[in-house]
């Protein structure tokens, strides 16, 4: 018989709502997120830490959440793609991203805006090689980096009018 792994409290507040709930410690956030709440804008495109597309901010910091337990973000904050529009208008960002065509398949593109939130948040005016630095976590394997790059630049200057 498969042994029971015992089941851990936690409360955790993702998109402004407040969750409590028992979970396996060995329970990824992503799996959280995607399997628990519902919430399937965080994309899993590697399970190793590298294409970035499960980026979620946990307590405000980018953190690939197929890295991260579950148990981790305990007492803590989580804002996911879902969280970004408010009442039906799209995130300033996300709106960069449409009207720059940023996106292909858009598989990537949860983990892109995440990520875009917090560089700009840290650094407001990135240049060309900052945007580039602070996105390098972010594989698309449309590679549509370019129009990724001017969506970014374009979310940059909404931010300064
Ligand atoms: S699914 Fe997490 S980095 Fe690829
Ligand atoms: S738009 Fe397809 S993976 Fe980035």
């Amino acid at each position: 018989m498969p042994e029971r792994i015992a089941r851990v409290p936690i409360r955790v507040k993702v998109n402004g709502k407040d969750y409590s709930l028992e979970v396996e410690p060995r329970l990824l956030l992503v799996d959280l997120l995607r399997e628990e709440l519902d919430l399937t804008g965080t994309h899993v495109g590697c399970d190793t830490t590298y294409c970035g597309a499960c980026t979620v901010l946990l307590n405000g910091a980018s953190v690939k959440s197929c890295t991260v337990f579950a148990v981790q973000a305990d007492q803590g904050e989580v804002l996911t793609v879902e969280g970004l529009a408010e009442n039906d208008k799209l995130h300033p960002i996300q709106q960069a991203f449409a009207d720059h065509h940023g996106l292909q398949c858009g598989f990537c593109t949860p983990g892109l805006l995440l990520s875009t939130l917090q560089l700009l948040a840290k650094n407001p005016h990135p240049s060309e090689q900052e945007i580039r630095k602070g996105l390098a976590g972010n594989t698309c394997r449309c590679t549509g980096y370019q129009n990724i790059l001017k969506s970014v630049q374009a979310a940059a200057q909404a931010g300064r009018t």
